[in-house]
């Protein structure tokens, strides 16, 4: 097979920029590792900043997220059992997020690129990248017994953490940055009506607890639990019973229980890989960099790498000009750090961990305070949580 751009994964990295170049003329095949119903199963994040919600716009998938998102002006942080609120359309000067689950997102992109024809192969094994440094790179997979090769301009490695782009990249060249924290987040998704129509981001001695939702009648909640536990460690009745110990007495009254529909553990990590080009392999998305969730940044870094790209291909194709190209690695990763910043900021300021000193303890309070004392470090936080500009 030939094709322009040859994408590795089939997650909303991969699958956005197959969209846009699509619309411009410009021809991808996405190769996926998993079945469509295993990639449309998994619970993400959900919130989206106001850049990808236009990208979706742009990509023609924005029309179910535009009718069943939900427009948030706010959220609250509780600390020292009470609620404070964030007004991100006055601190932002008038922008906003979406609430809308990043798997619907996903599904909608899968259902245009069937309506638009566009080329996606499930349940590719073996994904190896060859003679990227070369003017004619190729990829080949697995199917069954036999193997197929797709000849191409670019890759794009829109792989996730543990896909195989990056690790195509020789180590001499690959330089890894990583953050581990020694804590996780237990999350619950529920058919209940959520707590609250905004987010509620709660610090707490007993650890973080985040209130979260997918619409009025979905909710997702987060605790911060020890890496060591496990999900069989968490039956319904003790997630619920330690979610409201951690929230302000009056939300812990109005929280409505019931029965987990997932509930799943991840770690929290930050990890950023530079360059993020190598010949013409180019990463984009969680196979460059993973945030811990604090800051609803994950798919939101993915988005600026995808818009870099989309301009950078299509200015290639359309008027010869590379010069998108050549800057990627640079001005993504500029935008990617900034991201990581944020990330690792809200994760520090919200979390209690295990070996925390009381000093760092009482910068937390003091980070907290100065926040709610300070309209610039507010308007600090709400142009990061909107999203910088691309
Ligand atoms: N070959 C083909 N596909 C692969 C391979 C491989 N070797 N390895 C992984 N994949 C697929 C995965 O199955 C997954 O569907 O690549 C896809 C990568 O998707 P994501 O992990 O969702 O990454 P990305 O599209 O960059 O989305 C970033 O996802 O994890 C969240 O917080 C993150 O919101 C962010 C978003
Ligand atoms: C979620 O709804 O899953 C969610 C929301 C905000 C975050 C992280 C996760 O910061």
């Amino acid at each position: 097979m030939k094709t322009q751009i040859c994408i590795i994964g089939g997650g909303p990295s991969g699958l956005m920029l197959s969209q846009l170049l699509h619309l411009k003329g410009i021809d991808t095949i996405v190769l996926e590792r998993q079945s469509r119903e295993y990639v449309l199963g998994r619970i993400r994040a959900g919130v989206l900043e106001h850049g990808f919600a236009e990208l979706m716009r742009e990509a023609q998938c924005g029309e179910r997220m535009d009718r069943e998102g939900e427009i948030h002006e706010g959220f609250f942080i509780a600390h020292d059992g009470k609620l404070d609120r964030i007004d991100l359309h006055e601190h932002s000067g008038g922008s906003s997020v979406m609430v809308y689950g990043q798997t619907e997102l996903t599904r909608d992109l899968y259902e245009a690129r069937d309506r638009m024809g566009g080329k996606v192969i499930h349940n590719v094994e073996d994904v190896k990248i060859n003679d990227v440094t070369s003017a004619a790179p190729f990829v080949t997979y697995r199917d069954g017994d036999e193997v197929v090769r797709i000849d191409c301009d670019y890759v794009i490695g829109a792989d996730g953490f543990h896909g195989v782009s990056r690790k195509t990249i020789p180590a001499d060249v690959l330089r890894e940055h990583e953050r581990l924290y020694p804590i996780g987040w237990l999350g619950v998704l529920s058919r209940t009506k959520p707590v609250s129509p905004e987010l509620i981001y709660a610090r707490h001695e007993r650890g973080f607890a985040l209130c979260s939702l997918r619409s009025q009648v979905l909710s997702r909640y987060y605790i911060q639990v020890p890496l060591t536990d496990t999900v069989e460690d968490w039956s319904d009745e003790a997630f619920w019973a330690e979610l409201k110990k951690r929230l302000p007495e009056e939300v812990a009254a109005r929280l409505e229980t019931g029965p987990s529909i997932e509930k799943s553990i991840a770690p929290l990590r930050s990890f950023v890989a530079e360059p993020m080009r190598y010949g013409n392999l180019f990463l984009a998305g969680d196979a460059a960099h993973i945030v811990p969730p604090t800051g609803a940044r994950g798919l939101n870094s993915a988005a600026s790498d995808i818009y870099y790209l989309y301009h950078a291909l299509v200015d290639h194709y359309q008027k010869g000009d590379d010069a998108g190209l050549e800057g990627y690695s640079a001005k993504a990763l500029a935008r990617v750090w900034k991201a990581q910043r944020f990330s690792w900021w809200m994760t520090m300021m919200l979390h209690t961990f295990p070996d925390g000193i009381s000093y760092d303890r009482k910068l937390q309070e003091t980070e907290l305070q100065y926040l709610f004392s300070s309209e610039k470090a507010l308007g600090s936080l709400a142009e990061n949580y909107v999203g910088l500009p691309f």
